[in-house]
């Protein structure tokens, strides 16, 4: 039988996926990363090797898991976290532990791009402001904190773009993931040389960039061996996580919008032509399918919000999920179903590390507000999960304001998995929410692109048309639609409220 293989280097894990002909998934696994090294509030950090070490598990696993041999392979797809500032040296040794995408300590360098390039330029250069979210400021960050690293810097890549460097030996990356290194010309889908010279940034650092399924290197003798690949099967662009996952949720024609809930959250949605939000809250990228592109807005904190909670205020939960066979956020979002709606005044602001949609805030801040000696755990749980969803119905109205038509929003990701939290969404979002038959997101639709890589499907729309199939709906409840109200009227006034007494914290 032959598979395609799809790798996503999320921020947990690395998950490998082998997919059918057909388009079916045959299995999946996943190996953990090591926990984020946060040395400050804000900082976020990983270890690219780590990353590499994960996909080489993941892939052995699900070979061995789906009795495959590397020769099964036909082509293979990536897909990763984006944004994290990967550096490697002249003898492609990594540099120093990547700041990723969440890491919020490059305000200062964003100011400096401003007044050096001028905010024109860069929304001319790139069609987005540049936000901390970004990899230049972090690459500026480095020149002014870190100087010996910087001096040692020949190549700057991605995440998933460092396990392509490992697999095959080449320095590339795609379309989707270059635009959110704000140095990417995202209309012209090349990068923006000017701007980068008017920052100094040595061009020569940058990789190649492509379209999401053209061909990109082969598997290396040495990689073969650690994986079990076999030595010269392709591998082709893929994207950045969150454009991959709209092709594995078939976001890929105008009207289908997706919200996706891991360690972020995101509301995506495809456009033919390029438009942006002009005080640029959501960010307009190049979408995984060659000439189209998509806007999308980011909850900084969203299954990160209720991982926080699990692994800071329910230790225990762990042995009990154990011993029931089942994992701790299914226990916690039953939990938080034994709440009222709108937690009786409880309210969660998702922004544990500071936020990007639609505030645009490094320094921002989580928290409870509304606390009584009343409220229970249950108050708690109820609340991250409808804070988060506050949250993103903040992106979908933007993107709503853009001109899209909603008729419902495909929902993936671990937080799409729970019923609890997806009756929550269609309630606060007024929208229906729909789930897909396959709800493998980003490894998913890295496989699909390979898939269109090897000739399989003609195109990624082909694709997706043959295989996403609605799985099922949930409806917004009247009554929850009416409970959420005046709650997400109160969260809209928090930020506002809180905004100058964060960056003094
Ligand atoms: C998107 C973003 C996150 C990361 C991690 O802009 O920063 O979605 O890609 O998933």
């Amino acid at each position: 039988m032959k598979y395609w293989l799809g790798i996503d280097i999320g921020t947990g894990g690395t998950r490998a996926l082998l997919v059918r002909p057909d388009g079916g998934v045959a299995c999946g696994m996943t190996a953990p990363h090591e926990d984020i090294v946060m040395h400050r509030p804000l900082w976020a950090e990983q270890r690219p090797e780590n990353w590499w070490d994960a996909a080489c598990k993941a892939v052995s696993q699900v070979l061995a898991k789906g009795g495959a041999c590397g020769s099964d392979v036909a082509g293979i797809g990536l897909s990763g976290q984006m944004h994290g500032l990967t550096l490697l040296d002249r003898s492609d040794e990594v540099v120093r532990p990547a700041l990723i995408w969440c890491d919020q300590r490059s305000q200062e360098q964003v100011d400096w791009i401003n007044a050096t390039a001028g905010k024109e330029m860069v929304l001319e250069q790139t069609a987005n402001p540049v936000l901390t979210g970004f990899t230049a400021p972090k690459l500026l960050w480095v020149r002014d904190h870190d100087p010996g690293s910087y001096e040692r810097v020949r190549k700057m890549l991605l995440p998933k773009d460092y396990v392509r460097f490992r697999l095959t030996g080449e320095y590339v990356s795609d379309v989707s993931d270059a635009s959110g290194t704000a140095l990417f010309d995202v209309m012209g889908r090349r990068w923006a040389w000017p701007l980068a010279a008017k920052l100094g940034i040595d061009a020569s650092i940058l990789p190649e960039v492509v379209e999401s399924s053209a061909p990109t290197g082969r598997v290396s003798g040495s990689a073969a061996e650690l994986t079990g690949l076999a030595a010269g099967t392709p591998v082709f662009g893929g994207g950045g996580d969150q454009a991959a996952s709209a092709v594995g949720n078939g976001i890929v024609e105008t009207g289908l919008v997706s919200c996706t809930i891991g360690t972020s959250g995101v509301v995506f949605s495809h456009l033919d032509e390029a438009a942006y939000d002009p005080q640029g809250r959501v960010h307009t990228f190049c979408h995984a399918v060659p000439g189209k592109w998509h806007v999308m807005g980011v909850t900084q904190g969203a299954g990160l919000s209720l991982q926080w909670f699990r692994n800071q205020l329910t230790p225990a939960l762990a042995e009990e999920a154990e011993a029931r066979g089942v994992e701790a956020y299914e226990l916690l979002t039953e939990e938080a179903a034994q709440a009222p709606a709108g937690a009786e005044g409880l309210i969660w602001l998702p922004y544990l590390m500071g936020e990007r949609t639609p505030h645009l805030d490094a320094y921002a801040r989580g928290g409870w507000i509304g606390l009584t000696a009343k409220h229970t755990r249950a108050h708690l749980v109820r609340s991250i999960l409808e804070g988060v969803s506050y949250s993103l119905n903040d992106c979908l109205g933007i993107i709503e304001s853009l001109g899209a038509e909603i008729s419902a929003v495909r929902a993936s990701g671990g937080g799409a998995k729970s019923k609890v939290w997806r009756t929550i969404l269609a309630g606060v979002f007024q929208k229906p929410i729909a789930t897909l038959q396959t709800q493998e997101g980003s490894a998913y639709g890295a496989a699909l692109l390979a898939m269109v890589g090897t000739g399989a499907y003609g195109t990624v729309q082909e694709a997706c048309r043959a295989v996403t199939v609605e799985r099922q709906r949930t409806e917004p409840d009247p009554d929850l639609v009416e409970a959420y109200r005046v709650p997400y009227e109160l969260f809209r006034e928090l930020y506002p409220a809180l905004r100058t007494v964060f960056p003094r914290m």
